[in-house]
């Protein structure tokens, strides 16, 4: 295919369904497969071209699912393999594509090959596709390196013949030996395996992780987290990718769901250490999570956007301002500051302080997110405007870093917790039964019925912005051009030919919208005083 064609990717609106919170069909309060299908029509009514499911795969359920135990199966609890194929039909029938996750970083300590590893003996053969090393210290008791855990704790575990295991996660999440040929082969054939069935793509979990230094050598703590070192972001990659991306473009491009794409979790210290994988011939995209990091500030949102736009634009660096790993942006952006980790405990001390705010301002993130070139992910329960629930009880968590840091970091749950998807009722619509994760009280007051008849709400917001972007010739792929508002302060204003102009107002007092021909949309009230602070506006000029 030549470069000049236009792929569905390059400027598709993804949807991140997170399965087991997304919508249940039997009552046993976890989402599956049927459920999810039934809800295709509130998507198709959105206006996205895509999801992306995160694993809906077998697992003993260590970390939401990325602790997969069988690469080619249906998680019983979430359905069947025809459940799977149903939904891709059903899909299609909408033109949504589906994208399904693919784990290679590690598996699950249930994994038939990791389990084979356990019992077989130090230096065999079932050991070698893992990173099985003896421990350092008089006997071994200490483990090999200094690695910690991503979740926290050490990232190695000792097993009962003395060696130790790497898991760059939970324990329960053993790392892949990526300089085995095994393992290769494996993973080639789980891809195919998906691709055979309809997926239209990959989401690749920990892009950047895989390899490791074949010497283990210590940690010097000294770099900024996720820059390049002995476990991230190895040169080995690349290689890998590009034979993956010759695997995804060996589908044919024509007719539905055309070419497909792998779209890598690639968290990085610096936009530069996106480069590589940006190269061509390599994965089709990686996230950027520019918007994510970025502070609620002019300076900090325009430099972010930059960052990515100096490397690539959005229809290979996708944008984002939320996933299910990080806190909703309509509580995140009660503070001023971009994504940490840990971020969660001080959301929790807010309260209600700044609620409004933060919801004002994820309104405008919104209008911003679907502006920008390229392409966009949303992640469920943003188009309703939910926030993090932070007052879960402790004994309902479940996510491996409130475990794993025995409670010092409050986790992911509360971007997790079930849809609400009607006002009232038995988990509001999302289950007949208990949802494995408790609901708030006032959820309903967020639900898609609430919503779908108010034209003030996010719903509507989600449903106009995605309505005008397939609408619009100027949205999608292209380039923007900053409109000079300098002397303004706050004001984050750019222009996308032909005829559109994004303003918004980050943090600074009123100011007059640029030239323009009328108001296509706003995230808030536009009155005669200027475009308010934490608002933005689409205009056409
Ligand atoms: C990234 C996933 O999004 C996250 O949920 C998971 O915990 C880690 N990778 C490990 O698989």
């Amino acid at each position: 295919m030549s470069g000049g064609e236009h792929r569905w990717w390059e400027d598709a609106v993804v949807y991140e369904v997170y399965p087991r919170s997304f919508a249940d069909s039997d009552g046993d309060g976890i989402g599956d497969l049927p459920g999810l299908r039934s809800r295709l029509g509130y998507l198709a009514d959105l206006g996205v071209d895509a999801i992306w499911l995160t694993p809906f795969y077998p697992s003993p359920l260590a970390d939401g699912g990325y602790d997969v135990s069988d690469y080619r199966a249906v998680d019983p609890r979430l359905g069947t393999m025809g459940d799977f194929d149903a939904l891709v039909k059903e899909a299609a029938s909408h033109r949504i594509r589906v994208i399904v996750d693919l784990v290679p970083n590690h598996c699950s300590s249930d994994h038939p090959l990791f389990r084979a590893a356990l019992a077989a003996a130090p230096g065999s053969r079932e050991r070698s596709r893992f990173i099985f090393r003896g421990g350092r210290g008089h006997d071994g008791e200490l483990p090999p390196n200094n690695w910690a855990s991503s979740f926290g704790g050490p990232a190695w575990t000792r097993v009962p013949d003395g060696q130790w295991y790497l898991h760059i996660y939970d324990t329960g999440q053993p790392d892949w030996n990526w300089h085995d040929e095994d393992v290769l082969a494996l993973f080639d054939d789980v891809i195919r395996f998906w691709l055979d069935r309809g997926a239209a793509g990959l989401r690749v979990d920990v892009a950047h992780g895989l390899f490791k230094h074949p010497g283990l050598p210590d940690d010097s703590g000294g770099s900024p987290h996720n820059a390049p070192s002995a476990f991230r972001h190895r040169p080995e990659l690349q290689e890998l990718y590009r034979s993956w991306r010759a695997i995804l473009d060996s589908y044919p491009a024509e007719g539905f769901p055309g070419a497909r794409t792998a779209v890598g979790e690639v968290w990085y210290d610096a936009p530069g250490t996106l480069a590589p994988y940006l190269e061509p011939g390599g994965l089709p995209q990686v996230f950027n999570f520019e918007l994510i990091m970025a502070r609620w500030h002019t300076a900090a949102l325009r430099g972010a956007i930059d960052g990515v736009l100096a490397l690539a634009d959005g229809s290979r660096a996708p944008w984002v301002i939320g996933n299910h790993d990080v806190p909703r942006p309509a509580s995140r952006y009660r503070l001023d500051e971009g994504f940490t980790p840990g971020m969660a405990r001080r959301l929790e001390s807010l309260g209600q302080q700044n609620a409004q705010l933060g919801a004002q301002r994820a309104r405008a993130a919104a209008l911003l997110l679907l502006a920008l070139p390229g392409s966009a992910y949303i992640y469920q329960g943003e188009e309703l405007g939910l926030p993090e629930v932070t007052d879960l009880p402790d004994d309902a968590r479940q996510d491996p870093e409130f475990l794993r840091s025995g409670g010092r970091n409050l986790g992911r749950d509360g971007c997790r917790v079930p849809l609400p998807w009607t006002r009232t009722g038995q988990g509001f619509g999302f289950s007949a039964g208990t949802p494995w994760l408790p609901q708030p009280a006032g959820w309903g007051g967020y639900s898609a019925e609430a919503q779908s008849g108010d034209p003030g709400s996010f719903l509507s917001l989600y449903r106009a912005a995605l309505r005008l972007r397939r609408e619009h010739p100027a949205l999608g792929r292209g380039a923007l051009r900053w409109l000079d508002q300098s002397g303004v302060p706050g004001s984050l204003c750019f222009a996308r030919e032909p005829g559109f102009v994004f303003a918004a107002n980050a943090d600074g007092a009123p100011f007059r919208l640029p030239p323009h021909r009328e108001i296509l949309l706003a995230s808030g009230p536009v009155g005669d005083g200027g475009l308010p602070p934490g608002t933005a506006a689409w205009l056409s000029a």
